[in-house]
């Protein structure tokens, strides 16, 4: 690789841009050279503006961010003329961000977005780049609909369904029908940390606003197929999935206890062998940020646990545990995935990384 590709991130200063700014630092394809926020942060230099708001921990605010001015994400115009592409992370109503979104195409510059204002345009590919990366064919559609020759968005999938969406699809060969996943939710995903949460200390809360649908409906579009007379994505209509979403006291790190019925029947052994087999078109492909393995079996009842197993593969691998047979489902497991590395900013990274290599994201 000669030249790295320019690129900025857009909503820089909250939790998601703070993850991607650090997972950026050395990047072997890619070079921040624009962060951009709201108003109230333009024209600050980052590293003043993330001061008392730093959320990465002991990490600290990377060397090549800290003294870039950020720039207004609403001028796109000026945004646009420092980047080959933008990863984006904004907090603001949906329409707006879609429009947003949609500006920064039309001027040319590819979106690779962690918002899910575009998740359900029909010709914008949700991709897990593991399970569907063919979806991104349905862009020359999209650049179609928006006159451009070179921009256009692409998203990642929410951070909930990366728990058991990989397991599910290590085993379609066996026809998985129905499934029931109860998700146990970090407080990282809500933008918080365990200080900034109070409410959330020694504390479940049973609900997370929108988060049951998107765990439903979600994995039907990354396993549905890009339709060349509609131009656009159809999801599938099985697997059903019906879930409940609980947020927990934990940083990072979603758990789910799922359920899965079969039109096949599987054995334990057979179902193992699928989840430590599966591999993909990033890991044949070697893209900087996939994992080795995409998904780990641990043979131990007190596995996975967040604690000792969230940063697996970098964050960027998925671990599964108590494969055992149910009295209602056919099989049940506990799942584990990194809600903002696998799950935000590092899904998002492996998913430019994947439309860099296809030829979607080019130097300007
Ligand atoms: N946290 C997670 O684990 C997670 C996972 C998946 C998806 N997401 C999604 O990712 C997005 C960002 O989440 P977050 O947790 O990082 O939020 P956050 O910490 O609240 O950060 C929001 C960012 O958006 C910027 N912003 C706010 N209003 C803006 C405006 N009018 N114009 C331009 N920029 C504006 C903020 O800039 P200022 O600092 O200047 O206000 C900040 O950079 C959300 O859509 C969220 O649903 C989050």
């Amino acid at each position: 690789m000669s030249e790295k590709l320019r690129v900025g991130v857009i909503g820089a200063t909250g939790m998601v841009g703070q993850r991607f700014v650090t997972l950026l630092e050395n990047h072997p394809w890619f070079q921040v050279t624009a962060v951009a926020a709201s108003k109230h942060s333009a024209g600050q230099k980052y590293g003043e503006a993330v001061e008392g708001r730093w959320k990465m921990g002991d990490t600290p605010v990377p060397a090549h961010v800290k003294d870039l001015t950020i720039l207004d994400a609403e001028d796109v115009a000026a945004v646009a003329k420092e980047v080959d592409f933008v990863f984006s992370a904004v907090h603001m109503d949906k329409e707006a961000i879609k429009k947003l979104e949609d500006e920064y195409a039309k001027h040319e510059t590819p979106v690779v977005s962690n918002n899910s204002a575009h998740r359900w345009t029909p010709d914008v590919p949700m991709v897990v780049p593991e399970i569907n990366p063919d979806h991104t064919e349905v862009i020359k559609y999209q650049r179609e609909r928006l006159g451009t020759t070179r921009g256009f968005v692409a998203v990642k999938p929410n951070c909930s369904i990366q728990s058991y969406t990989p397991a599910l699809q290590a085993w379609k060969k066996f026809e998985p029908t129905q499934a029931l996943a109860c998700t146990y939710q970090a407080i990282s995903g809500a933008g918080k940390t365990l200080e900034d949460a109070p409410e959330i200390q020694g504390n479940v809360i049973p609900y997370i606003e929108g988060e049951e649908k998107k765990s439903e409906d979600e994995p039907l579009k990354i396993w549905g197929h890009v339709d060349d007379e509609k131009k656009e994505i159809v999801p599938a209509d099985s697997p059903v999935i019906t879930s409940q979403c609980l947020r927990v006291p934990v940083l990072y790190g979603h758990t789910v206890a799922a359920f899965v019925n079969f039109k096949q029947n599987p054995t334990k052994e057979e179902l193992i062998k699928a989840l430590e087999d599966y591999s993909g078109v990033p890991q044949e492909l070697g893209l900087p940020s996939a994992p080795k393995q995409f998904i780990q079996y641990l043979d131990d009842d007190f596995r996975p646990q967040v604690r000792f197993d969230v940063n697996y593969e970098n964050g960027m691998g998925i671990s599964i545990g108590r494969l055992r047979t149910d009295k209602i489902f056919d099989w049940k497991f506990v799942g584990l995935s990194h809600n903002t590395a696998r799950g935000a900013a590092g899904g998002a990274i492996e998913l430019a990384e994947l439309l860099k290599a296809q030829g979607y994201i080019q130097a300007k």
